[in-house]
């Protein structure tokens, strides 16, 4: 399958403000990453609070701008674009948020909540609204509930309204930043199976942002893990679970306490140490001040990107080839 999506690169520092609105810093929220979306497939990111997943789908999406590096849609650098061709990426590129409370409009009925933006792209209101329902029906909402308002919803049925929001405008892909970490496990279990549902009835691809490592599992086929704004280590999911390489995780990894979804959650670290300030992370690889297995060379370059197998990666020095023998230590 093809890449739909390319990320190259890209960094983001966010300016830290003190007193009197004085700059004291930058926050380093995204450094150097690069990444790959096979078309219909999905790619999860996964990482402790902080370490810049969110950053990234907001880039992704052009909500803020990079400092550097490239967005590719079907080939193209999508950080350049403007006006109508900017418009029309944007609509092949929806997002679905956390929190369906915040996220959907209390003020409009269901059924409006779904076409608002029809309307706001100059589709004619009936037409959006049966637009509308046919998504409403399609997230297993019943047409009884079109002219309801959000108040009356639980969560998970605002989460439905949310994901029916992001398809209507008939996107390719659907970023999915911590779409289920606001539900009950049962209704996580339900929205997720919704979500491997609609991949393959509207051919979507998908990026699925979790703290949680056994979400994540079940969702992707490319997984992404993130330490304080790079990208540690990436590859086929089943390689990246069966067969962790880096020793962030690893260290992750062996946190899981149970497989079922929604029980490892990367709230309270998992892993000894305190988490670097971003401001201030650490030289060389990101993660040393907290690797069991850090070594003096740790500290200087930054860590290559090796292959483990095809396709998957992980940056540490303990995997550096030299020549073709693998530096196992
Ligand atoms: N607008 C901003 N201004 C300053 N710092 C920011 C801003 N947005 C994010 N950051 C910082 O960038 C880093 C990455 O944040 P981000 O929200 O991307 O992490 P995350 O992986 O999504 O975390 P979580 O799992 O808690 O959602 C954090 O240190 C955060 O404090
Ligand atoms: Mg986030």
């Amino acid at each position: 399958m093809e890449n739909i999506l390319e990320g190259v690169n890209i960094s983001k520092s966010f300016p830290i403000k003190g007193f009197l609105g004085k700059t004291k810093g930058t926050v380093s929220a995204v450094h150097d990453v690069s990444f790959s979306l096979k078309e219909q497939a999905t790619l999860g990111i996964v990482g402790e609070s902080g370490c810049g997943k969110s950053t990234l789908a907001r880039l992704i999406m052009r909500l803020i701008q990079t400092d550097e590096g490239k967005v590719n849609y079907r080939g193209e650098n999508i950080l350049n674009l403007t006006g109508s061709k900017l418009q029309d990426v944007r609509k092949k590129i929806q997002m679905v948020f956390q929190n369906p409370y915040s996220s959907i409009n209390p003020k409009l009925s269901i059924i409006d909540n779904v076409a608002f933006s029809l309307w706001e792209n100059g589709v004619p209101k009936e037409e959006a609204r049966k637009k509308a329902l046919y998504y409403l029906d399609a997230v297993g909402l019943p047409k009884s509930y079109a002219l309801r308002f959000p108040s009356s919803l639980s969560g998970g049925q605002r989460q439905r309204v949310a994901i029916a929001r992001a398809l209507v405008l008939e996107p390719e892909i659907v970023i999915a930043d911590e779409a289920v970490s606001a539900l009950d496990k049962s209704v996580q279990a339900q929205v997720l199976k919704l979500f491997q549902e609609l991949k393959k009835e509207f051919s979507l691809s998908l990026i699925f942002i979790s703290h949680d490592l056994n979400v994540v599992e079940y969702m992707s086929d490319e997984v992404m893990v993130m330490y304080l704004g790079k990208v540690v280590e990436k590859g086929p999911a089943v390689q990246i679970y069966s067969n962790p390489h880096h020793p962030y995780t690893q260290a992750l990894f062996n946190s899981i306490p149970s497989m079922e979804v929604g029980e490892s959650t990367l709230n309270n670290s998992p892993i000894n140490g305190e988490l670097p300030s971003p401001m201030n992370p650490p030289s060389g690889c990101r993660f040393r001040t907290r690797c069991p297995l850090v070594t003096e060379k740790c500290a200087g370059d930054l860590p290559p990107n090796v292959e483990i197998s095809p396709g998957h990666t992980a940056a540490c020095v303990l995997y550096e080839r030299v020549g073709n023998e693998k530096v196992l230590s």
